[in-house]
């Protein structure tokens, strides 16, 4: 938990109107932050990141978005059981609102009936979900624009 620090956002469903500010979440992310991969694949997929990609991925997942202010300063999504697209723009990481998009996500899988909640995360990121109850299962890899990537499967068994 992120008691001294912690901050409330809204979570909520994404809404057509949010796509750009997803958009620049992820773009931000690969351009300025993603350096375990190299500046080319990094800016490949910053540019794949468009309002559009937002557009097609939210018909088959759920997305949600965490306001503080009425400023979009983070997001998660749920495909089936899989978490994916877990971005919190850097002023407001380590303040507790990555977890609450969780509890979020969390609970939505329950509504849709799954028992358990995995998600492939970067070996940056295995800290974060172990401290949201999640345990590694095993190591994986996964392939970004051609470049493969080093991943840890994680599971949470939910109730
Ligand atoms: C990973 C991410 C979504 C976490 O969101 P966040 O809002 O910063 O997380 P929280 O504040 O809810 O953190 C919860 C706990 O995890 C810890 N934590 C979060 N990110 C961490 C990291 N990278 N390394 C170690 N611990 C981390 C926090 O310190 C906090 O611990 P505490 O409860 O002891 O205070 C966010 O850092 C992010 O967007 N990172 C860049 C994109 C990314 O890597 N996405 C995941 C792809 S799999």
């Amino acid at each position: 938990m992120s008691f001294p620090m912690a901050i409330k956002p809204l979570i909520r469903f994404f809404k057509p109107e949010d796509a750009e500010h997803c958009s620049f979440l992820m773009q931000n992310h690969f351009r300025n932050y993603a350096t375990n991969l190299s500046v080319e694949v990094r800016r490949q997929i910053a540019d794949s990141r468009t309002t559009e990609y937002i557009q097609k991925i939210v018909t088959d997942r759920a997305i949600v978005v965490a306001v503080i202010d009425h400023k979009i300063v983070g997001m998660g999504g749920l495909k089936q059981n899989e978490i994916r697209h877990m971005y919190v723009s850097s002023e407001f990481q380590g303040k507790g609102v990555g977890s609450a998009i969780l509890r979020f996500l969390e609970k939505e899988a329950y509504y849709n009936g799954f028992s358990s909640l995995i998600v492939n995360s970067v070996p940056h990121s295995e800290e974060f979900y172990k401290k949201n109850g999640f345990k590694p299962l095993i190591n994986t890899q996964i392939e970004r624009h051609g470049a493969k990537l080093d991943t840890i499967l994680l599971e949470k068994l939910i109730e």
